[in-house]
């Protein structure tokens, strides 16, 4: 095993999906996965693997946050020989042309955290992006399953609460359409690793209006980007 995830080697697939919840990636492996095995129950954050159209994939719980996501991620890569990671989760919509529900990929992350101010000494504002070919093949995907989906740059906040909203409304001007808090620690980690990495989310909660997700629509809007994700990893 390596430091935080309990699995034996060739357990775990090429190819993760990652949830930032762990009871999202024992969902995702009971509903969607064939013959999926849990391979590690380490601190709670569980992961599986099992097939996807017969194609082997696992899906890791990430953790909420850039340092719990940077764990996992390096991990897979450089313990486990994972080659691409998709991230699915949820994020805070940004821009009012943004509605509930919807799906966004992110092409790029801009970013608060201060991982990568010190991975470049604070010389150079790095740029986390996706990978072009997952992006471009999540697109192709998201239009033959007929799912509306946004691509363009999102925010990866350290912080789930801020005092500075105002932040926020500078960032959509700037075309930056919703945050979480993953992203651009999942896209550098795989950039200097050489593996590949998408983020794709559903907006859970309207940041400048206030309007929030029930449940159940999560969970409705949770399949569609999952299967989109699903259909990509293995594509
Ligand atoms: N902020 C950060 N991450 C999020 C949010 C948010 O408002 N909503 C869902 N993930």
């Amino acid at each position: 095993m390596s430091t935080h995830i309990g699995a034996k080697p060739g357990e775990i697939a090429e190819r993760v999906l990652m949830p930032g919840d762990p009871l999202r990636a024992k969902w995702i492996a009971e509903t969607y996965l064939e013959d999926a095995t849990s391979y590690s129950t380490v601190r709670g954050m569980l992961g599986f693997t099992g097939r996807w159209n017969g194609v082997a994939v696992s899906v890791q719980g990430s953790g909420m946050g850039m340092p719990s996501a940077s764990i996992y991620a390096h991990e897979l890569i450089n313990e486990y020989g994972v080659k691409t990671l998709i991230r699915v989760g949820s994020c805070g919509a940004l821009t009012e042309d943004l509605q509930l529900r919807d799906v966004v990929a992110a092409i790029g992350s801009a970013t608060d955290s201060n991982m990568n101010r010190m991975r470049f000494d604070g010389l150079i504002d790095y740029a986390p992006v996706a990978d072009f070919g997952l992006l471009r093949t999540s697109v192709e995907v998201a239009e033959r399953r007929g799912i509306t989906m946004r691509v363009g740059p999102i925010l990866a906040a350290d912080a789930f609460y801020t005092d500075r909203p105002d932040l926020y409304d500078t960032l959509a001007d700037y075309g930056v359409l919703a945050v979480e808090m993953e992203s651009a620690a999942l896209y550098t980690i795989a950039a200097r690793f050489r593996a590949r990495a998408l983020t794709v989310l559903t907006v859970s909660d309207h940041i400048k209006t206030g309007a929030k997700t029930t449940a159940q629509e999560r969970e409705q809007t949770f399949s569609q980007m999952v299967e989109i994700a699903l259909d990509t990893i293995v594509a």
